[in-house]
């Protein structure tokens, strides 16, 4: 019969490293680590953090200034350049009644879905990328509203 090494004094230093170890590190660890996997969710549910509302205001003036001025004008009369090319023209955002007629929730579909979306005019684009912004569209409504 071979002579096994006696191992017992490893199993008790090995016990030891690991109780040591769920006792210190495992322990403080632990709740540090759900913390962190908790912010990691918070952040995955949530998406990308808001803009503060300024931020969010500039942003829209800036998307107002690339993509809607052509057609609407700066100043939302419904006169920008590429106006005149439209089979259907922008109206004239000023219009009360218009204002009067229509919700935030219209607008806001108008911008992100695009004219189609609500049976107006398909040279009304869809703006996508805006989904994932709700705080610029709400801010592109105010712009649309006149109210910024
Ligand atoms: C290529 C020209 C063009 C561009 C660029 C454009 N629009 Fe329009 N938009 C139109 C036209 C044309 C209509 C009118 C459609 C109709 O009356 O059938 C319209 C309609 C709208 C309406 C709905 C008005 C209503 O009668 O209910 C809103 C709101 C609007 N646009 C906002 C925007 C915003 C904000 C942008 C920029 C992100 C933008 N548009 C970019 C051409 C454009």
């Amino acid at each position: 019969m071979p002579e096994f090494p006696d191992i017992t004094a490893h199993v008790e230093c090995l016990r030891r490293i690991t109780v040591g170890h769920t006792n210190t590190a495992h322990r403080t660890a632990a709740p540090r680590m759900s913390r962190l996997l908790a912010m990691v969710a918070l952040l995955c549910a949530c998406g990308r953090p808001a803009l503060p509302p300024e931020a969010a205001r500039a942003e829209a003036r800036r998307v107002w200034t690339d993509r809607c001025a052509v057609c609407h004008g700066v100043g939302g009369r419904g006169d920008g350049p590429g106006a005149k090319l439209l089979p259907v023209k922008p109206r004239d955002f000023v219009d009360e009644a218009w204002q009067a007629s229509v919700d935030d929730a219209h607008i806001a579909k108008v911008i992100v879905d695009g004219g189609r979306s609500v049976g107006l005019d398909t040279n009304m684009a869809a703006n996508p990328d805006l989904q994932s912004k709700p705080e610029v569209v709400d801010a592109l409504v105010e712009l649309v509203r006149g109210r910024e």
